[in-house]
């Protein structure tokens, strides 16, 4: 399945996604490193902040208390936003963009 990721340049890049790995980690396996994940995917730092295409948001699973309030504590959070480290990618998500959100 495909992921599409627009970067913080505006700069758009097609990864093809592993099946089972987190949206946090195909990115970072893409070679786009401004998803630092400095938590490492345990849903503690908010560094993998996503804007996710809304015609996919009502495809993840709800978010948990812990990202919720994470996502609070960033500045650029809107209805769109997700941890990327807490979506598993596979087939159903093909397609779908995801924007790295700004640095805090
Ligand atoms: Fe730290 Fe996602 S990698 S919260």
């Amino acid at each position: 399945p495909k992921l599409i990721v627009e970067t913080r340049d505006g700069q758009e890049r097609v990864l093809e996604g592993e099946i089972g790995l987190s949206v946090m980690e195909v990115i970072r396996e893409g070679g786009i490193d401004e998803v630092l994940a400095l938590c490492g995917g345990n849903c503690s730092c908010a560094t993998c902040h996503v804007h996710v295409d809304p015609a996919f948001v009502g495809l993840l699973k709800p978010m948990s208390e812990d990202e919720n309030d994470l996502l609070d504590s960033t500045s650029d959070r809107d209805e769109t936003s997700r941890l990327s480290c807490q979506i598993q990618f596979g087939p159903a998500l093909d397609g779908m963009r995801v924007r790295i959100a700004a640095e805090d």
